[in-house]
């Protein structure tokens, strides 16, 4: 059974570790792993090699994870016209579908769709997106996924202008009254974790930070303690 957004959020910062950075041969002992982990969702990068200059996976292997994965499944489009597969992802089990900002003409429109098809609705941002252009969608979005390195790659280094970006996020949130969470997404370690949720982060998207550790669950509690510090 996954938990509604709404009961997570009232009682912690939230830890959604990358699929992506996993090991695709033994794909379904790293979905164990974070089934039996402190970890919250599970976050799933799609990329089209177009809106982004690399191609991860599609729906063949989300339909494999999603077969075994027992957490709040976490979807992060990064693709042209995401418009044309929104029920796709309904159907292999998306709970949460967060398009990019920069890659939708009709932004509204696709919020309604996605939640039409009964998903949270996520809108990601490039780090050069002002946060204030979404201001006029703002009581529409689930969540904003806060990209803290240039999307297409695991394993970059985090953008330090990410923690303004953050504080501004959320003051406009507080005045128009929204729920919407804030998600951090690329390069994010024990070191940047805590100053993170301080400045009003609610999830943290970690891959190689928790991939490449020796003790991955272990790896999982720490950076969820430095969350909720
Ligand atoms: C980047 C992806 C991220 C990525 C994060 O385009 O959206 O979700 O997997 O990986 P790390 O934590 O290694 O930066
Ligand atoms: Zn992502």
């Amino acid at each position: 059974m996954r938990l509604s957004l709404s009961t997570q959020i009232m009682s912690q910062k939230l830890i959604a570790p990358s699929v992506l950075a996993s090991d695709f041969g033994n794909l379904q002992r790293d979905v164990e792993m974070i089934n039996n982990s402190e970890a919250d969702w599970f976050h799933i990068d799609i990329m089209d090699g177009v809106f982004v200059p690399n191609i991860s996976f599609g729906m063949p292997v989300l339909k494999a994870i999603t077969q075994h994965a027992q957490k709040t499944i976490d979807v992060h489009l990064m693709i042209v016209e995401p418009d044309r597969y929104i029920k796709n992802f309904a159907e292999l089990g998306a709970n949460i579908l967060s398009v990019h900002y920069e890659a939708c003409t009709h932004l509204h429109r696709t919020l309604q769709a996605i939640k039409a098809e009964g998903m949270k609705a996520g809108v990601a941002i490039n780090p050069h997106t002002n946060v204030d252009l979404l201001k006029d969608v703002i009581k529409d979005i689930d969540l904003v996924c806060i990209m803290s390195v240039n999307p297409g790659f695991g394993g970059q280094s985090f953008i330090e202008n990410t923690y303004a970006k953050v504080q501004r996020l959320k003051e406009i949130i507080a005045v128009n009254n929204a729920e919407t969470l804030i998600e951090i997404d690329g390069g994010v370690t024990d070191k940047n974790a805590a100053q993170l949720t301080k400045a009003g982060a609610d999830v943290l998207v970690a891959g190689s930070y928790v991939f490449r550790a020796e003790d991955q669950p272990q790896t999982i509690k720490n950076l969820k303690e430095i969350a909720n510090s």
